[in-house]
């Protein structure tokens, strides 16, 4: 479970404890270097901050001096984590510390009320769900599981933030973008995937039959969560890799299963089960994307009702528009109000002339009809072009998981442009969340 970070300096012992003490009456759990020990193991320490939801800044004439202070600091400003900056006393800022908490900084802790303020907004921050989208289109070849793969890819990087990729698609290809085959299935083999999800499994008791071994029989018993390192695969491993978290939740085949189910009953509790998971989980991520299947089944009802968003890549032509018609009915008749996720319609590899013209159109309102709805109102601003560095490369690739990532690849001719495209259609959607 994700705790809150105090970053102090050597002197700062009284503040620690009493911060501490607050969070602990409201029952935050904190990590902080134990004041007076010289000696902290620097990997534990960065452990600490990797698994933090938050990080309390005590700012005093101790911590700016302080290099491991810094140090936290900097890693905390490169995964994106929220930062909570309190003054001790008045000691002057030092540069690091401007530039990343000046803006921020306006209680003192002995202000009147500053403790509780400070706690508010910490508690606000770790009873927080972050936001689910669901990458999807009732049609298949769009552009899904790339979209999934970079545009979410060069979020994490640039914009930062904890981030979680499920693979919905019993297909798995955004597995595969990662993973190879047999890796993949070993984990699935093991539960360690998608399936864990949706029914109790190995997982959750180490000596039970997998749910992804009996098609005919869905297991309707009740289970916990299991940690996120427990059921997900961390893709930002290796030597070099980039910081942050960037996570999967591979995906199987043997979920489609559900889709062959006779017991409505029993496809409730399991529809209920992945809600459930995927709620807890939005309290240890910044974002979670899913990565779906192209035909409407069960598995799109659980994608939908789960997110707050569904991000509809659409080719610039009449069949992909039908695709986006048929997602829209879909989500108008088939999802309760409550549940009811917000439509966004991206244009991929856009570029040769008749399909811009295509693309101009349907921003004039001129397909809204077919569309059923008001598609132009729903195109985001930005398009992804086509590029040969978003082509699937070949399998028996040795790169890490994280190399498959266009914003993470070397240099070459038109990467700066695919990544500034990558990156502004993640800018425009992230800014889209937080109105
Ligand atoms: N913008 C793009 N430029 C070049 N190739 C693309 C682009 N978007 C997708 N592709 C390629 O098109 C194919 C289908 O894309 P994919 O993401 O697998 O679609 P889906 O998940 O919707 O089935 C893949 O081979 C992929 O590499
Ligand atoms: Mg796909």
């Amino acid at each position: 479970m994700s705790q809150l970070f105090i970053a102090h300096g050597h002197r700062d012992v009284d503040s620690v404890l009493h911060v501490h003490e607050a969070m602990r009456r409201a029952s935050i759990p904190t990590w902080y270097t134990p004041p007076g020990s010289k000696e902290v193991d620097p990997e534990s320490v960065n452990e600490a901050i990797d698994s933090a939801f938050g990080m309390v800044v005590l700012v005093s004439a101790s911590s700016i001096r302080s290099k491991a202070v810094e140090a936290q600091l900097a890693r905390a400003q490169r995964l994106g984590l929220k930062l909570f900056p309190i003054r001790v006393d008045n000691a002057r800022l030092s540069k690091p510390f401007k530039s990343a908490l000046a803006d921020q900084l306006t209680d003192s802790l002995g202000d009147k009320g500053a403790l509780e303020r400070l706690v508010e907004a910490v508690k606000t921050r770790y009873e927080r769900r972050c936001p689910v989208i669901a990458v999807m289109n009732l049609k298949g070849g769009v552009g899904k599981t790339t979209i999934a793969s970079q545009v979410f890819g060069a979020w994490q990087a640039n914009l930062g933030g904890r981030t979680l990729l499920i693979d919905l698609d019993p297909q798995y290809n955004l597995t595969e973008t990662f993973f190879d085959m047999e890796y993949a299935d070993a984990s699935s083999a093991r539960d360690k995937s998608v399936i864990s999800l949706f029914e109790r499994s190995r997982l959750h008791a180490y000596d039970m039959t997998s749910p992804g071994d009996s098609w005919s029989k869905i297991n309707t018993e009740p289970f916990d969560p299991v940690n996120r390192e427990t059921i997900a695969h961390n893709l930002l491993t290796g030597d070099k890799a980039p910081e942050g978290r960037f996570d999967l939740i591979s995906g199987q085949f043997e979920i489609s299963k559900y889709a062959f189910a006779s017991s409505p009953e029993a496809l409730a509790v399991v529809g209920a089960n992945f809600r459930r998971m995927i709620d807890y989980y939005r309290s240890e991520y910044d974002l979670i994307v899913f990565d779906t299947n192209p035909n409407a089944t069960f598995l799109t009802r659980c994608a939908l009702e789960a997110a707050d968003r569904v991000l509809t890549p659409m080719h610039p032509d009449i069949y992909s528009l039908r695709g986006v018609k048929l997602l829209n009915q879909v989500i108008r008749e088939q999802i309760s109000e409550d549940k009811r996720p917000d439509l966004s319609v991206l244009f991929n590899t856009v570029g040769r002339s008749e399909q811009s013209n295509f693309e101009a159109d349907a921003r004039n309102g001129a397909f809204d009809e077919q569309a059923g709805y008001a598609l132009s109102k729903s195109l985001l601003a930005s398009a992804l072009p086509r590029s040969g560095h978003l082509v699937v490369r070949g399998a028996g690739s040795e790169d890490l998981p994280w190399q498959r990532l266009v914003i993470h690849r070397g240099r070459g001719g038109g990467l700066k442009r695919i990544r500034q495209s990558l990156t502004g259609i993640a800018g425009e959607l992230k800014q889209l969340m937080e109105d």
